[in-house]
């Protein structure tokens, strides 16, 4: 196999312009799952997803359709509602000075309206925020661009969504938020775009799927990665307990694939697909040297007790690697502060992650130069870069 083995330069995890500039064509322009429709089930639940100063709010109205908005009164700009999720019951009311919202976004009148001689109130509903959806699932973007549609990047993979019955699972716990990384966003992605570190780095994946995993090539903002359950005797006594009830699953849980799946869409998010459950995580970059991991587990809406017991196990074995992962992670991100750095040098099994590397290099070339550009002129050489291949 022939491909570029080496990684993006050392000062591309470590720099604070370009940051922003990912910040805001990475991460703003590209869709961002914000959650599944089973996270909102009442009308007035909502979630919220802060992103990069960014804050959407998807609520379900009482026309039961999610919508999704900026977090942000039009009044003076207060966030509308607090914590990552709950129910405003009929109406959204600013903490501040009390403007009122309907549930699909219209304002229904300021706090002593007679103050506001002038005020049209169809001019000062919440700002919309773009809205897609994928089989149960709603992804936002903040900012317009011309990068394809979540739901038109996931069409290649319907038929797994499909088959794990994505629109009607139901979220098994809230969305959860990790404790922020000392990493860059991009150290995540390094170590999760690749098996080669199963084996020796999750005891529990390695156990339970290790021996047969593979990767297809990145294509077209999506990546897809199988691990083909062990036939060997399991040493864990986790994965022991799953495989044995795996094995005496009855139908229609019995023919799907004796698999983890994990479907991963351009920038940052990966969703699994497992027997007993379809999980998501996604790395929210905070600052250059700083991320979190939101993830969450949905279940299936009739599951038995059987099905119960295997998630508890799936759960365990998830638990124990994304610790693992997150202690690779923070390795990974120090490792150019030392001066004997000299980068990565790939095997064919990390190809994914060059793969990844080249997406971030068609869209912000700037990432690709070894030496940072001079300080204050990472947006302007990128530029100049981007019209040169243009
Ligand atoms: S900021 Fe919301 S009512 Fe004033
Ligand atoms: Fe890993």
């Amino acid at each position: 196999m022939s491909f570029n083995r080496s990684g993006l330069p050392g000062w591309t995890y470590n720099n604070e312009e370009l940051f922003e500039l990912e910040s805001v064509n990475i991460f703003k322009k590209n869709w961002q799952l914000a959650c599944h429709e089973s996270d909102l089930p009442e009308i007035g639940d909502y979630i919220t997803y802060d992103m990069l100063g960014e804050r959407a709010l998807l609520v379900r109205g009482q026309d039961k359709q999610i919508r999704a908005f900026h977090n942000l009164c039009r009044h003076r700009g207060s966030r509308l509602v607090v914590g990552e999720r709950g129910n405003c019951k009929n109406v959204i009311i600013c903490p501040f000075h009390a403007w009122v919202y309907n549930l699909d976004g219209t304002l229904r009148g300021p706090s002593r309206s007679e103050t506001f001689p002038l005020i049209d109130r169809n001019e000062w509903g919440l700002k919309p925020i773009e809205l897609d959806k994928f089989m149960g699932f709603y992804f936002v973007r903040f900012q317009p661009s011309n990068y394809p549609k979540a739901s038109n990047i996931l069409e290649r993979h319907k038929d797994k969504f499909e088959l794990y019955h994505t629109d009607n699972i139901i979220s098994a716990s809230k969305i959860s938020l990790s404790e922020s990384l000392p990493i860059n966003w991009k150290t995540v992605r390094d170590v999760d775009n690749e098996g080669y570190h199963v084996a020796q780095a999750h005891p529990g994946l390695h156990d339970l799927y290790g021996e047969n995993y593979w990767d297809e090539d990145y294509h077209y903002w999506s990546t897809v990665s199988v691990g083909e359950i062990n036939k060997k005797p399991s040493k864990l006594w986790t994965v022991k307990k799953y495989r044995k009830i795996l094995e005496q699953l009855e139908e229609p849980y019995s023919e799907l694939p004796r698999q983890w799946l994990y479907i991963g869409i351009f920038p940052n998010t990966v969703f699994g697909f497992y027997p007993d459950s379809v999980i998501f995580y996604q790395e929210i970059p905070l600052k250059y040297n700083e991320t979190q991991i939101r993830s969450a587990v949905y279940k299936r809406s009739n599951e038995s007790r059987a099905l119960k017991a295997l998630r508890f196990l799936s759960g365990r074995i998830d638990n124990s690697a994304v610790e693992e992962d997150n202690q690779l992670s923070v390795w990974l991100n120090e490792a150019p502060r030392s001066s004997a750095y000299e980068g990565s040098f790939f095997s064919d099994l990390e190809k994914g992650v060059r793969d990844y590397h080249d997406a971030l290099r068609t869209m912000l070339p700037v990432i690709g130069l070894d030496e940072p550009p001079d300080l204050g002129k990472i947006a302007v050489t990128n530029a100049e870069l981007l019209a040169k291949e243009n």
